[in-house]
């Protein structure tokens, strides 16, 4: 018999993609589908997954095990959100309300507003704030489901606030059941008092900002934004290259305004991940399956800008890019923090199929960030970090796209959102 201190039961959908490694092409909406199913966990790892009737069998719980009964819903892993810049201070809907009367997003950015604006609240706050800020928000992604997720500096752009941000992070997440994995991305555009000297600010970064980071353990990757308003390929090139040689991951904010030939820049980087693309050349697609580059989709982000192009979904798909997809949450040009929304964006705009952005949102999420051996699916030796949707069925979560469904939520093992709802029809 297999020993449980915790079981879930009452399942009427499981749905996981299998493996250690990222999907691709056909085989990203391949999934393993178990009806009427059950799942046991022992020490915070999954021990058990199968039918009801196999469960009877197979496992025997503990005396003070926790039972959970999934009420008929159905069962995903939990989401993995590959791309957020979560430690910020203050909102910015003013901008969005220029942006509903005809400004665009480059044009609130050239007039120093857009980032530079988040940048300068973010300063204003002490890392302790900062902390209580980022819990709460953590708070928020555990009830929408998301057991890991990437968080991003880049509103601190000096030394003493971009440490600032990831301390907070690092301070947020300790003993939270949301998993943090931190990205330094000092590279995110040029701070006011560095206008003009956008060399000096790249020396900055390489020469100071970079390698307090990497002493201190702060961060896992670096990412850069290439753009018009904020840098070239070479100084990404000059950024990430140092990131690399001092350990650190990369990835980047590839092709989202325009096509800036960073897709290309990421692959020969051998990045993580290129994040965005909406602009990404068919050359850049090419180069990013070559490489195995996950391509970091972030639809409800264009969605939000309005943007006149869809993002690339089966051009990538078909190409055999890993496809991932995630939120983008930050202040400016993705408020939204679900991924739910993600996921329906993802398949009325990017036109993937519902099982296509189950495994974008989390085994190809969890190899984007170096964790498709420990999360991702729901299998035996994995964490267990999985969510009840009160839906009969994975079509109703993007389907019923409006709100998000979640029950229960299981992170660590642990049943964390105890959630009321049971099936509603
Ligand atoms: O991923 N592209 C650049 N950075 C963010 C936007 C951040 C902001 O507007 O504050 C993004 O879209
Ligand atoms: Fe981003």
């Amino acid at each position: 018999m297999i020993e449980a201190d915790l079981a879930v039961t009452g399942i009427s959908e499981l749905a996981t993609p299998e493996g250690t490694r990222a999907r691709v092409g056909a085989d990203l909406g391949r999934l393993r589908l178990i009806h009427d199913a059950a799942i046991a966990v022992s020490s915070g790892r999954i021990v058990f997954v199968g039918t009801q009737a196999e469960y009877r069998e197979a496992v025997q719980l503990t005396a003070d095990a926790v039972e959970v009964d999934a009420e008929g819903g159905t069962v995903l892993p939990g989401f993995i959100d590959a791309h957020t810049h979560l430690p910020f201070a203050g909102w910015r809907e003013q901008e969005f309300d220029e942006r509903l009367r005809g400004a665009t997003y480059s044009e609130i950015a050239a007039r120093g507003g857009g980032i530079l604006s988040t940048v300068e609240r973010t300063r204003a706050v002490s890392r302790e704030t900062l902390a209580e800020t980022v819990r709460g928000r953590l708070d928020d992604l555990l009830a929408l489901g998301t057991t890991t997720v990437e968080a991003k500096s880049g509103y601190g752009l000096s030394l003493e606030d971009e440490l600032k941000q990831l301390r907070a992070l690092g301070a947020a997440a300790a003993g939270h059941p949301v998993e943090v994995v931190r990205t330094f991305l000092g590279a995110h555009t040029v701070p006011v008092e560095y206008r003009g000297r956008r060399d000096d600010y790249v020396d900055l970064l390489i020469d100071e900002i970079l390698p307090a980071v990497a002493a201190d353990g702060l961060a896992e990757y670096a990412d850069a934004f290439v753009d018009q308003h904020a840098f070239t390929i070479e100084d990404a090139r000059r950024v990430l290259s140092a990131a690399r040689e001092r350990g650190l991951g990369v990835r980047l904010h590839a092709d989202q305004l325009a096509d800036d030939g960073a897709a290309l820049l990421a692959a020969e980087l051998g990045a993580a991940s290129a994040d965005h693309l909406e602009y990404i050349s068919d050359a850049g697609v090419e180069a990013l399956a070559r490489a195995g580059t996950c391509g970091v989709l972030l639809p409800a982000a264009t969605f939000f800008l309005m943007m006149d192009v869809a993002p690339p979904g089966r051009k990538l798909i078909d190409a055999g890019v890993p496809v991932v997809v995630a939120t983008d949450f930050n202040p400016g040009s993705c408020p939204a923090d679900s991924m739910s929304a993600a996921l329906w964006f993802a398949c009325l705009t990017a036109r993937m199929t519902v099982d296509e952005a189950i495994t974008a949102s989390t085994l190809n999420a969890a190899h984007a960030l170096g964790r498709a051996d420990s999360i991702g699916s729901i299998e035996p030796g994995k964490r267990a970090d999985f969510v009840v949707h009160a839906v009969p069925n994975r079509y109703h979560l993007v389907y019923r796209f409006g709100r998000p469904r979640i029950g229960k939520v299981v992170a660590g093992g642990k049943l964390v959102v105890p959630g009321p709802r049971a099936v509603a029809g």
